[in-house]
This record gives structure tokens, sequence and C-alpha cells, in this order.
């Protein structure tokens, strides 16, 4: 289950990536622009501030996250939905997917067919975090494996569910569609008040720690939790009150249609 709150805890540092994902987008006058796994809303909220005349529609799986974003009284048509059964109507001008398809199994087939779906001189932008084999992850697999947890967890433990950016150009060029795509690496600089848990870890229990919450009882949830932090501690260490936290992220950004436009 995804908790809004624990999600928007780092909502700075979260949304920096979407921001610069969306600069890479210039339509002009789209008619409907489409953000899936919209989570809160927040994010979906300043589509429809940047382009006002568009219908603006946030959808995601979670219904928590959508009783969050509906909340916010925005210009949005917020809906729950699974991206995989979602297809993309004839005036879906631009569409959005930030930080959702690394949840996502077979996403890069669905990448193909949205794609081949939307109208020629669409834009997709797409970003999944690419810190799979950072240390956070290196720990969590390492804590999850080795202890009396095993045996629940390690069919949670993903190995790395996302591409690099050069796989998912070659992808939607080979879909006909005119590409962008890189990597940043933030440097996330953490506040780690002493009377605080240890801010990576905080960061995890928004994301990627949920199905591990989720498959523990508290007990074990317990153990888990602390013998993880002893890990992250080791790995993030705190200096001059907060942790740095390098996080790779890849983006793409596709414009359908690449031999019917002169620029992509
Ligand atoms: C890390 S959050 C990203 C939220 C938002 N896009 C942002 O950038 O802040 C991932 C979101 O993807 C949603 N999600 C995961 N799998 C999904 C699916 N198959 N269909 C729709 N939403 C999904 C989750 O419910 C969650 O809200």
């Amino acid at each position: 289950m995804w908790d809004p709150t624990a999600y928007l805890r780092y909502a700075d540092e979260r949304s920096r990536p979407f921001h610069d994902l969306l600069a890479r987008v210039p339509a002009q006058r789209p008619r409907t622009v489409v953000d899936l796994g919209c989570g809160p809303g927040t994010l979906t909220a300043t589509l429809a501030r940047r382009w006002p005349a568009a219908r603006v529609v946030g959808l995601d799986s979670s219904a928590e996250m959508i009783e969050r974003a509906a909340a916010l009284g925005e210009p949005v048509d917020f809906a729950v939905a699974d991206v995989r059964d979602w297809h993309p109507g004839p005036d879906v001008d631009v569409l959005v997917a930030n930080a959702v398809l690394q949840w996502v199994p077979g996403h890069r087939e669905l990448l193909t067919r949205w794609v081949a779906e939307l109208p020629a001189g669409a834009w997709l932008a797409v970003q999944v975090p690419g810190n799979f084999d950072a240390p956070s992850h290196r720990a969590l697999r390492e804590v999850a494996g080795t202890g009396p947890w095993a045996a629940e967890l390690t069919p949670l433990l993903r190995a790395a569910p996302v591409d690099d950016a050069e796989s998912y150009a070659a992808l939607l060029t080979g879909a006909d569609c005119a590409v962008d795509a890189w990597e940043t690496t933030y440097v996330h600089l953490l506040p780690a008040p002493t009377d605080a848990d240890h801010p990576v870890l905080t960061w995890m229990e928004g994301t990627g720690l949920r199905p591990i919450r989720a498959a523990l009882d508290d007990r074990r949830w317990a153990e888990f939790r602390s013998a993880l932090r002893a890990r992250l501690a080791e790995a993030y260490p705190v200096r001059r009150g907060q942790v740095s936290f390098p996080f790779r992220r890849i983006f793409v950004v596709a414009r359908t249609g690449a031999h019917a436009q002169e620029n992509p």
C-alpha cells in the first residue's frame, strides 16, 4: 500500500527530476495531457498550470494516492487505473510517466504500444530511477537475503527493473520516434537530525521498502528495519549533520512519428 504522507517527505528532492523531464517537452497547445502513476497529484497539478487550455488527467493504481490527489481541488481529472490496461485516446498529445515504470513489469512493451497508439507528433516523457546498484539497494538485498526473513523476502527482491538511457533510446527510435535520452545523478544532501531516523531509511520507507513492510509482521519488521538502519549508517555516514545520497535517474523524451517531423 502506498502512503502519500511518507512519499511526500522528500517532496523537493523527488520533484526535481519531474521538472527536469518536463523542461524537455516543448508542446505548445496539447489537447490532453496524461500523467500515468501520478501519485499524490502535486506534480500533475503543475501540468495543469503549464497548459491551462488542456484537459489534464492523472491516473494511479493506488486508491490512497488518488484520494489525496483529488483533495487538492486542482483542475485535473484524477482516477484509479492500472497503466498496464490503459490506452491513449487520439487527442493525447503529452504522456508523462514519472517514477512509475520501475514498478511495472513489461513496461518496455507498454512504451512501444503507447507510442504506436499516440497521435503523430505527440510527446512521451519518462523518468525512472537508475539506482538499483547503489549502496542503499545493495544493503537492502543483503539484509533481506540473509536474515530470518530471507524465505519471505527473497521473492520480493527485484533484479534491476529498468534499462539505461541508451537502451530506451534504441527502443523508441526503433518505434519511429525522435528521441532525447539522458541520465543524471543528483547528489541529495539529506538533513540527519540526531533525534530522527537515518534519512536514507526514511527515504526508502516512502518507496522501495513498502513491499518488505507489507510482507513482515510488526516484530520482524522492527528487526529488519534496525538491521537495515545499521547497514545504511555505514554506507551513508553523517557529516556536518547531513548525509550525501547520490541518486542516478534515467530520462527519455520521445516524439512520435519521427519521419513525419523535421525536428525532435
Ligand atoms: C514513486 S510514485 C511516483 C508518483 C508521481 N509520478 C511522482 O513523480 O511523484 C509511483 C506511483 O506509481 C503508482 N503505480 C505503481 N504501479 C502502477 C500501475 N501498474 N499502474 C498505475 N500506477 C502505478 C503507485 O501507486 C505510485 O503512486
